[in-house]
Formats: structure tokens, C-alpha cells, sequence
């Protein structure tokens, strides 16, 4: 059964959807239609700025990259760019979209297990600056292109940290392993590879990472990997602790813990970058990849009551977009809010909110809901992240964006058509 507690940090908090008047809302859906993801600017503007102050204020020699994976819809990525933030990508496709926004080559970090060739001569002639191999092979791969093209790269290698975390019995497959010695060989690699400078570090341990001290216990191990290997520690340049900030606004189904606030994920990231720049003899360049605590809030999805039901002993609100445009609901166990604008009804019953889709486990909530009726308008605040990009198409088109900014909407995504669906088959009439 699918009921879904408030996660200890959500009570008592209004999503920015709660405060638009429920005559803006309507016109939102009447305009573009429903299922609608509507993307909010200030919230998009105050969590990034919240971000780079805590970090700068504690290690002022910083850089931020958004993740474009926790959501890469182009007005989203956009509007990021143009408060200063970078991108971080993560295959050869997010490259291509960075490059078609313009972003500056300096203002990329590339990383990911999946770097083909092309993709490597690409990063390589288009300036990026902090490209990251994730394989000793990777590295041999960038010095034969570098000879190619008759010329030298500043890399960094991607780490294998040993943290601990939860991974619900699966191991992360990224990166050079530390502990094995792998990394260690990988440094004397890249100092027989004529064309490469080594520079950089990067690692990533997880996402809606629950406690700083993870990071410190991988900046720890980096540490230890840097006084092993004083020669590298000496041209170290750059050090990226990936993303993995947590989130408030969504949280772990049963989660009893507050959300520790991103002020102290700086303070410990901070005083182990200063240990850290210690040990070199100058200042690392601390780089920040955080996808989710970014996006999170700025997109609420709006969908509308189709159908009020009564089947067996069980009332259904049949909404008209299913759980597929949520997918972190299911496959994270992530809580989401669902949001009736502007009630001031206090009318409350036991209801079971469900989409369209063919199956039992379209299901959003199941407990106390509003009385709502056909028509209404209901709203799941806080899908910014991963729920986008991972959102499968079943049955029914994807939904369109619309982006608002100071009172203002503007479509960004159409909504999906059959043609958009079908126009890679080939559909003939026999
Ligand atoms: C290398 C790297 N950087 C950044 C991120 C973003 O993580 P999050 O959205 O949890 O901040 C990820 C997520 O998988 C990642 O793999």
C-alpha cells in the first residue's frame, strides 16, 4: 500500500506552486494543457545562489558544474548557464547539447565510463577544460589523439573512493580503483604518456548523499593517495567531489532523519580541501557537480482529474498523466507532495490517487486527499530531478514545459505527438 508520510523536513513547508493563486494555475493548464511540467525560475535562481554562497564563503577558490543527467531540458540548463554555473556532462550527447548552448569550453567537465572515440576528439579540439578518464585505457586513448592532433592535454582521472554507502548490494563500477593500487599505476601511466599532464582528481560517491562526513571520508582516502604520490601532488590542480548534495523537498520513503542543510556539506568539503591544498604546498581548485539539490524544487508537474471513481471500497482520482512523468515515486522510493491548488477545502476523505496507465502500480498516493472533482487541478511539486530525463513514454505522450519567470510563461518542450512518439519506425498500411 502506497502511503506516503511527510518526510520529517517537508512539514510545516509550502512549495512555490502553493503560493501562485489558483487562477494562474488554471490558466497555466488552460493554455498549454495538461500533463504540464512548469519550471520555476526564482526557485531555479535562489538554490543555486544558496549553493555557491555556502561553498564560497568557505573555500572561495571554487567552481560549480551542474550535472546536466539530474535534468537536461535545454531551458533549465540555460538558465543555469546564465547565472555563471558550468556544466558537467556526462556521455557524448550532453557534450553536444553544452556546446549548442554556448557554454564556454572552460566551463565543462567531462566524465562518464562511456567516452568513445569521437567523443574524446571532440572534448579535445572544442577546449574542454576538465575532462576526466574514467580507465587507464581512457588515458592512453586521449595521448594517441593528442599525438594525432599534435598536441598536449591537461587531464584529471576519475577515483574510486571507498566510502561505505548504501548501494543496496550493488557496487559503483566508476573509476580507478585507490585501494587496489590501480590509481597509484595509473599516475605512473600517465607520467610515461608524453602528451598528457596529469592534473585533476575527481570523484562522485552517490546521490542524496545523507551526511557530510562521506565526503570527508573520501577526501580523506584522496589525501592519503596524494601524500603517497608527493610528485603528482605537487602539479595537482584541480580536485572534483562530484554531486550527491541532498535534497529537502523530496526524501526516502520512511526516512526519519533531517536533511543535514548544504551549509554543512561546505564547512566539511572546505576544511578538507584546505588539508588537502596543505599537503600540495598551494591552493586545489575545489570543483562541484551538484545536479539534484539544484533543480529539485523549480519544476512542479500539473495534471488534471479525469474521473472520480468509486471501484470495490476504494474511491479513485484518476489523474491524467500517469506515474511514468514521476518515475522517481517507483524506482527511488522518493516521497512527493501531491498538491491541490488553491483549496481552502478542509474536506478531507480517504481517496486513491492514480494516473491512466494500465497497471495497479500507477499509483501516487493512497491515503487522506482532498474532495476533489473532475477537473480539478492537482499538482506534484519538487520533479526538477531525474524525473525528466528518466521518464519513460507508456501509452500517452510525453508532457510539455513551460517555463515562468517574474509572472511571465513561456512554452519550452512541446508536448509530444504520435509523430513525435512513432518517427523513428516505419509505420506502412498493408
Ligand atoms: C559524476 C557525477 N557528477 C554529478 C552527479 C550529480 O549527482 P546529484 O544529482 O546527486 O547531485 C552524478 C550523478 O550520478 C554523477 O555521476
Amino acid at each position: 500500500m502506497l502511503v506516503r508520510p511527510r518526510a520529517p523536513d517537508l512539514e510545516g513547508r509550502r512549495h512555490w506552486i502553493e503560493r501562485l493563486s489558483s487562477s494562474i494555475i488554471d490558466e497555466l493548464a488552460g493554455e498549454y494543457g495538461t500533463p504540464l511540467y512548469v519550471i520555476h525560475s526564482q526557485t531555479l535562481r535562489e538554490r543555486y545562489h544558496e549553493f555557491v554562497t555556502e561553498f564560497e564563503k568557505r573555500y572561495s577558490n571554487s567552481l560549480v558544474f551542474y550535472a546536466y543527467k539530474a535534468n537536461y531540458l535545454p531551458a533549465v540548463c540555460e538558465q543555469l548557464h546564465r547565472l555563471g554555473c558550468g556544466a558537467e556532462v556526462a556521455s557524448g550527447m550532453e557534450l553536444e547539447l553544452a556546446m549548442a548552448l554556448n557554454v564556454n569550453p572552460q566551463q565543462i567537465a567531462f566524465n562518464g565510463p562511456l567516452k568513445t572515440e569521437n567523443d574524446l576528439f571532440h572534448a579535445l579540439s572544442s577546449g574542454v577544460k576538465y575532462l576526466n578518464a574514467d580507465s587507464p585505457e581512457e588515458l592512453r586513448e586521449l595521448d594517441v589523439i593528442c599525438r594525432r592532433r599534435r598536441t598536449k592535454a591537461s587531464v584529471g582521472i576519475r577515483v574510486n573512493t571507498d566510502v561505505d554507502l548504501d548501494l543496496h548490494g550493488f557496487r559503483s563500477k566508476f573509476g580507478i580503483d585507490i585501494a587496489r593500487g590501480h590509481a597509484r599505476e595509473c599516475v605512473k601511466l600517465a607520467s610515461r604518456l608524453s602528451r598528457l599532464k596529469l592534473v585533476g582528481l575527481h570523484t562522485h560517491i552517490g546521490t542524496q548523499i545523507m551526511s557530510p562526513n562521506h565526503y570527508s571520508k573520501a577526501l580523506s582516502q584522496i589525501i592519503q593517495f596524494l601524500e603517497e604520490n608527493g610528485q603528482f601532488a605537487h602539479s595537482l590542480e584541480y580536485v572534483d567531489v562530484g554531486g550527491g548534495f541532498p535534497s529537502n523537498s523530496i526524501a526516502p520513503l520512511g526516512l526519519t532523519e533531517a536533511v543535514p542543510p548544504i551549509g554543512s556539506f561546505a564547512t566539511k568539503i572546505a576544511e578538507e580541501m584546505k588539508r588537502l591544498s596543505e599537503k600540495c604546498g598551494h591552493e586545489i581548485k575545489l570543483l562541484l557537480e551538484p545536479g539534484r539539490y539544484l533543480v529539485t524544487d523549480s519544476i512542479t508537474l500539473l495534471l488534471r482529474v479525469v474521473r472520480v471513481k468509486e471501484c470495490k471500497t476504494e474511491t479513485f482520482v484518476v489523474l491524467d498523466g500517469g506515474t511514468n512523468l514521476v518515475p522517481t515515486v517507483r524506482n527511488l522510493g522518493l516521497h512527493h507532495d501531491l498538491v491541490v491548488p488553491g483549496t481552502r477545502r478542509t474536506e478531507r476523505g480517504l481517496k486513491t490517487v492514480v494516473g491512466p496507465l494500465c497497471s495497479e502500480y500507477d499509483t501516487f498516493l493512497r491515503g487522506e486527499f482532498p474532495l476533489v472533482k473532475e477537473g480539478d487541478i492537482v499538482a506534484v511539486p519538487c520533479v526538477g530531478a531525474y524525473d525528466i530525463p528518466l521518464s519513460p513514454q507508456f501509452l500517452f505522450p510525453r508532457a510539455g514545459a513551460v517555463l515562468l519567470d517574474d509572472g511571465k510563461s513561456k512554452l519550452v518542450r512541446n508536448r509530444e505527438t504520435m509523430s513525435h512518439v512513432f518517427s523513428l519506425d516505419s509505420i506502412r498500411a498493408s
